[in-house]
Formats: structure tokens, C-alpha cells, sequence
């Protein structure tokens, strides 16, 4: 019995490191392409969550305060800078919400961010200002550039 199990164990490790050394590129592919779709889930996520404070004050369902508007409104235009950078060719993996479109489609995709990165940048200028009545228009033009990016290359 004992013999048994142990012939079966080194079959099963043989196997195994035949199958790893047989597919060694594809699962660093895997890996590399799983990293990268965390970073940019990630740099969204800070992206979106400062769009929540400001969109709390801009609401009136949090008190207005300028400089955590204004700090907000910056780390968001830093994140909508940064996020262009975060889809090279083959970063998509099941856990991934970017429809594979926007690989093909990439005159509309990057005008998409562009537009984005437009809005959010004019947000952090009107938010230096200070005036809550400016930031809305500004900080509802954003949204709306976040949306129309959604609504084409984001699975729900
Ligand atoms: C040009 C396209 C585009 C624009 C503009 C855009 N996004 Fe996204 N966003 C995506 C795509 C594609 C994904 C899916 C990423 C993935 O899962 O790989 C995504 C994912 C997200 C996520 C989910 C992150 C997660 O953890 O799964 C949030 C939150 C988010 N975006 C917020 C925003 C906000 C806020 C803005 C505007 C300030 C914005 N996005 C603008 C394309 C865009």
C-alpha cells in the first residue's frame, strides 16, 4: 500500500514538473499581465474614490471644505494622468473589466482619456479657487468623461 501511494506521489511530481517546465513563458506572461491589471484596478480605484469625496461635498452630503477638495481634486488629476499609461497590449485576464475592444480601438479609446484627462486637470485649476459653485459644472464634466469611457470599453 505504502509503495503504492509512493510511486503514485512521484508520478504526480513528475508530472507536475513537466508541466511547468513545459509552459514556462505562458505563465509569466499570466503573471506579468495579472500585475499589471492590478496596478491600473488599483490607480481607478484611488482615482474613483477621490471622485467620491468631491462628489459628497459637490452633493452637499458632506460639508464643503476647500482643502480637502482641492487635495482631492489633485490626486485625482495625478491618478487620471497616470492611468493612460496602464494598458499595454495583452494585459487582460479574467479578473479584468476592460472589454478587449479598446485594444483594437485605439484612435476612440485614447480620445476617451483624453477628454478625461482634459476635465479632471480643469477641476484641480477651478478647485485652487475655491468657489463650490464652480466645481460643480467642472467636477459633473468629469463624471460624465468617466462615464462615456465606461459605457464603451468597461464590462459592468
Ligand atoms: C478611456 C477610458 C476610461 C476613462 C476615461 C475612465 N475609465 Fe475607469 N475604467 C476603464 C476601464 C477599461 C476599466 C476596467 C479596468 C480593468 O478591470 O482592467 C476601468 C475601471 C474603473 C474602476 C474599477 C476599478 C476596479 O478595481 O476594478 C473605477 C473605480 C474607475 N474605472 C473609475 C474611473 C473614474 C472615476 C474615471 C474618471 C475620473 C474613469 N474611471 C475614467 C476605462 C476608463
Amino acid at each position: 500500500m505504502f509503495q503504492i501511494r509512493k510511486s503514485l506521489l512521484v508520478a504526480l511530481a513528475a508530472s507536475l514538473v513537466a508541466v511547468t517546465t513545459w509552459l514556462p513563458s505562458a505563465s509569466a506572461q499570466d503573471a506579468r499581465a495579472a500585475q499589471q491589471v492590478k496596478l491600473r484596478q488599483s490607480a481607478y480605484t484611488v482615482l474613483g474614490a477621490q471622485m467620491g469625496l468631491m462628489g459628497a461635498m459637490a452633493a452637499g452630503r458632506a460639508p464643503y471644505d476647500a482643502n480637502a477638495f482641492r487635495a482631492a481634486a489633485e490626486r485625482a488629476a495625478a491618478m487620471g494622468n497616470y492611468v493612460p499609461e496602464l494598458f499595454p497590449a495583452g494585459s487582460i485576464t479574467p479578473s479584468s473589466k476592460a472589454k478587449p475592444e479598446l485594444w483594437q480601438q485605439q484612435a476612440e479609446f485614447q480620445r476617451l482619456m483624453k477628454d478625461m484627462q482634459g476635465n479632471v486637470t480643469a477641476l484641480a485649476t477651478t478647485a485652487r479657487g475655491g468657489d463650490l459653485e464652480a466645481l460643480k459644472p467642472a467636477f459633473g464634466a468629469t463624471g460624465a468623461s468617466c462615464k462615456a469611457c465606461h459605457d464603451k470599453y468597461k464590462a459592468d
